[in-house]
């Protein structure tokens, strides 16, 4: 089969692989039908790169058509339309029966001291093949699935995979009040979607940070008061000033460690991608490796007593935090790996044809696999009014000329 595989730092290609079979009775193929290119994904193009091994299938946004399920599966068959989440999680573990399921006991990567196996994250996350291809192997099939029905395109399901749980899981987490403010930082398809979740609970004011034209003006467009971080100084300052003088209430953090805004991080980070494995991996993981700005802005902008919500994904053990002010400002911090299984069920009624979230038009681009490796690029360079990257497998490639 064809399969979007890392090779290197920034550089991935579409290759033959061989097809997956099932290798456990728990396991279920899928034939990949549309498959996302995430923020996350850009973790792994350049600076969690250590952790890839050349021949690595990418992806973990994937959804298909069950093809052929293992012995002890039972709740999907051939034939049924499957979302599959982006961790790997049995169902009836502990924490899988405590709505963490990204801490899922049966598949945590003990080795790594990680939380539960993700598709086509790295070692840490447990090597498993990714679903940028055109089929997926997934095990603990009979709980790593969300049947979806038939007829609506895809576009109105796919999202199940991380997007939607994700922002979900960002807004539950930061919890504001109604009558409060969410500042969101970073819009992102991640910062973009909790906007629009923000607002659907009835939310009244949210406020979204970005510095990408295209981003900016999506939230716009649907009522969210942006600020954009090349106009201004000080992020908290201008949060401020909309707050009268207090803070946001609650802070969403859908940014991560490859914030724009600190070139000294910057600097570092770049340098520890450009180092051979075996030294680079020991860094990052005893190391601060991550770009701060977006976090620092996070603590600075939250008004005291109030709660931030990490989504983005940060990767350093020993990043410089402001505990004197986390401390003295009184702030709630949550943060992780979305719990997908445990949002999906108050997340499908919104997906109907009126589209309240507006999943139906939220991709900007809808591209064959053969287009990955350009389409990383120009998402990683937030190039061409590029959000939301949906590579559909079974779209023939563009002619070569
Ligand atoms: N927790 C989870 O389960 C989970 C799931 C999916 C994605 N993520 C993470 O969420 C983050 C966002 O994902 P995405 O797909 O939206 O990625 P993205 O890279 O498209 O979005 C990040 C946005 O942040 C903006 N930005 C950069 N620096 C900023 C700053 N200092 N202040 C405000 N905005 C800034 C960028 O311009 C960009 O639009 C990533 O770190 C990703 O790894 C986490
Ligand atoms: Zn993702
Ligand atoms: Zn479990």
């Amino acid at each position: 089969m064809r399969a979007v595989v890392w090779h290197g730092k920034r550089d991935v290609r579409v290759d033959e692989v061989p097809d997956p079979v099932i290798q456990d009775p728990g396991d279920a193929i899928i034939r990949v039908t549309s498959t996302n290119i995430c923020g996350s994904d850009l973790h792994l193009y350049e600076p969690l790169g250590a952790f890839m091994n050349s021949g690595d299938v990418l992806g973990h946004e994937a959804m298909g058509v069950v093809e052929e399920v293992g012995s002890e599966v039972t709740a999907i068959s051939a034939g049924d339309r499957v979302v599959i989440p982006f961790q790997v999680s049995c169902g009836s573990c502990w924490m899988c029966e405590h709505g963490l399921q990204s801490q899922c006991e049966t598949t945590q990567v003990r080795e790594q001291g990680s939380g539960a196996a993700l598709f086509g994250y790295s070692e840490l996350y447990g090597s498993v093949p990714g679903g940028q291809a055109e089929y997926l192997r997934v095990p603990q099939a009979q709980y790593t699935h969300v049947k979806v029905p038939h007829g609506p395109a895809d576009d109105r399901f796919v999202y199940l995979s991380d997007v939607l749980p994700t922002a979900w899981q960002a807004v539950a987490y930061a919890d504001p009040e109604p009558e409060g403010t969410l500042l969101v930082l970073g819009l992102g398809p991640i910062g973009d979607m909790a906007c629009r979740i923000a607002r659907q609970r009835g939310v009244e004011r949210v406020i979204g940070v970005d510095r990408v034209d295209a981003r900016l003006e999506r939230a716009r467009s649907r009522g969210i008061t942006t600020i954009d971080l090349r106009e201004v100084d000080d992020v908290a300052e201008a949060v401020r000033e909309l707050t009268g003088g207090r803070g946001a209430d609650a802070v969403v953090d859908a940014v991560g460690m490859e914030a724009h805004g600190s070139p000294l991080a910057k600097a570092s980070h770049q340098a520890v991608g450009m180092l051979p494995d075996a030294v680079a991996k020991p860094l990052m993981t005893n190391v601060g490796i991550d770009r701060l700005a977006a976090l620092h802005s996070a603590v600075d902008a939250v008004r005291r007593g109030g709660t931030i919500s990490l989504s983005g994904v940060y990767g350093g053990m020993a990043d410089p935090m402001p505990m004197m002010t986390l401390f003295d400002k009184q702030v709630q911090l949550r943060m992780g790996q979305a719990n997908v299984k445990r949002w999906v069920p108050a997340i499908l009624p919104l997906l109907t044809d009126d589209d309240p979230l507006g999943v139906d038009t939220f991709a900007t681009h809808h591209l064959p696999l053969e287009a990955a490796p350009d389409a990383y690029a120009t998402f990683q360079a937030k190039a061409d009014g590029m959000v939301k990257v949906v590579l559909k497998p079974e779209l023939a490639p563009a002619p070569s000329n």
